[in-house]
């Protein structure tokens, strides 16, 4: 199974808006064999999530899955493997909560962003079928991440702090164990 290229920051297609779509191109092989190649490509970036777009395709497709003691993000509670096509998402409080995220198209780079805590998922799986679920805490912030990315949306234009940008070895060093306490939290509230 090949792993695809990243798109990384500067990359145009990071900046489109994404397309539905349609039912018969989600059955085609074409389309069936990127979703493996997709999540293939997720896992062995050890990311939580990758969408289309940073992969160079820009249809409305993204893979999210946190397995246990992911090494990016070892205080995420596991997401089971799941395909999202054509998602919509709706807040379904105003609160929010600041997640300090990293993306695989922006290297080297952590930042705080501001995420619904609670929200509504719709769309279909990779076969067509309609899922329509709630989300919440950090995992809730997950879809966001990566559903921003179908919008040509990246974590770093909703950092209103540039002061809390770091690379990943000063986040280690810096800022890791004030979130991982603050993550523990809101795990604890939300339960995922
Ligand atoms: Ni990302």
């Amino acid at each position: 199974m090949p792993f695809l290229k990243i798109a990384t920051l500067g990359e145009p297609v990071l900046r489109e808006r994404s397309r539905e779509v349609t039912a018969e191109e989600l059955v085609s092989p074409d389309v069936q064999t990127f979703i493996d190649d997709l999540i293939a490509t997720m896992r062995d970036a050890d990311g939580a999530g990758l969408a289309a777009p940073q992969v160079f395709n820009p249809i409305r497709v993204c893979a999210i899955e946190v397995r246990g003691n992911n090494p990016r993000y070892p205080y995420k509670p596991a997401i089971p493997l799941t395909v999202l096509v054509n998602p919509v998402l709706t807040p379904l409080s105003d609160e929010q909560f600041e997640n300090e995220e990293g993306c695989l198209s922006v290297n080297d780079l952590r930042g705080a962003v501001q995420r619904f805590a609670h929200i509504r998922v719709q769309g279909l799986d990779r076969h067509g079928v309609a899922v329509d679920f709630e989300a919440r805490g950090l995992t809730a912030g997950t879809y966001q991440h990566e559903v921003d990315h179908l919008d040509g949306k990246v974590f770093v234009d909703r950092v209103t702090d540039p002061a809390t940008l770091s690379t990943w070895k000063n986040w280690e060093r810096h800022r890791k164990a004030t979130f991982v306490e603050r993550a523990t939290a809101i795990v604890a509230r939300f339960g995922q």
